[in-house]
């Protein structure tokens, strides 16, 4: 079992990869830290609360960081609805966050168990590179960093060439990839080929549980929204990829490159991604996600949020 801090930002996609995490006996999610991306922290704190809630385990949550290092704060409202999980403004969860600060529970964790804590980092760095910066020492300890974000041959969905995770805070970014910290990125490459269909939406919806309602009603926001933006029916879910990858490895074909992250101009947010060793002397410091098995993942997500769901 692989020990897991899950950092987070809720977020519709952020929602479904913690469900299908707590679902997944491979994992043992330590705690979940949360960050301001897709919605700021204190809703998104609320969300995580609420996606426990829904899958009835147990499991602490850790407030973290409202605005990103450097750069000015923009949600991704336009995309994750008013609330961050599809404007559904549902009923408070009957859950409470822990008194202490992401950032500590980060390090505390990961001094208690030395090179045995994967981050699972699913929304901007910036509460990960904040503990890199408050302790790099005790961030040296990480086992390794599995984390959504960025694109190394397909484009950009905040610009031409920026993802949302790494848009939102480039200074985290590339403290995170210079850390030394050994990094597998699950980017864009990947994860747009992780399309919930409105057919695997209908299968959802059937199921008529209280799980199944609300994986249903937080998905419409997004569904609507890719249909919008980039005429694509149904809604890519890039989070949960990353959770795949880690019960399943062969899931995705990897390649080793050298990543840094553009921090100004033009092109912030943009993860420069060196396959051939033109930068720090052939040195890699990422696993970049190139090749993914979309039908693969489906079938694992499926069967570990509904395991009855085919009779
Ligand atoms: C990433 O940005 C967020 O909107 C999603 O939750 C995901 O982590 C995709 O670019
Ligand atoms: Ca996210």
């Amino acid at each position: 079992m692989e020990r897991i801090i899950m950092d987070v930002d809720p977020g519709i996609d952020d929602s479904l990869a913690i469900i299908f995490a707590l679902f997944s006996p491979e994992l043992m999610i330590e705690g979940l830290t949360v960050v301001s991306g897709n919605i700021e922290v204190e809703q998104a704190t609320i969300n995580a609360l609420k996606a426990v809630e829904m899958s009835g385990k147990e499991v602490k949550v850790y407030k973290g960081e409202a605005l990103p290092l450097e750069k000015n704060y923009i949600d991704a409202t336009d995309t994750h609805g008013e609330d961050g999980i599809g404007g559904n403004f549902f009923t408070k969860p009957n859950l409470n966050y822990e008194s202490k600060h992401a950032i500590d529970f980060i390090l505390s964790k990961i001094s208690t168990h030395p090179n045995e804590i994967t981050i699972l980092a699913l929304g901007p760095l910036t509460n990960i590179a904040k503990a890199i910066q408050k302790d790099p020492e005790t961030m040296r300890k990480v086992k390794r960093i599995v984390l959504m974000g960025g694109s190394a041959l397909f484009h950009g969905n905040c610009s031409p060439v920026a993802e949302y995770n790494f848009w939102v805070d480039p200074h985290a970014a590339k403290i995170v990839f210079a850390s030394e910290i050994e990094i597998m990125m699950v980017g864009l490459d990947v994860t747009h080929h992780i399309i919930f269909t409105p057919h695997l939406r209908e299968i959802v919806r059937q199921l008529k549980t209280p799980l199944s309602n609300y994986i249903y009603d937080i998905t419409q926001f997004y569904v609507d929204f890719h249909w919008k933006q980039e005429r694509t029916i149904g809604c890519v879910i890039n989070d949960p990829l990353a959770v795949g990858v880690l019960i399943d490895p062969d899931l995705v074909q990897t390649v080793p490159a050298f990543v840094d992250i553009e921090t100004d101009g033009i092109a912030i947010g943009q993860s420069v991604v060196d396959f051939y060793g033109k930068r720090n002397h052939g040195k890699c410091n990422t696993q970049v996600c190139m090749q993914v098995n979309p039908k693969a993942f489906f079938q694992l997500f499926l069967h570990r949020l509904f395991p009855d769901f085919q009779k």
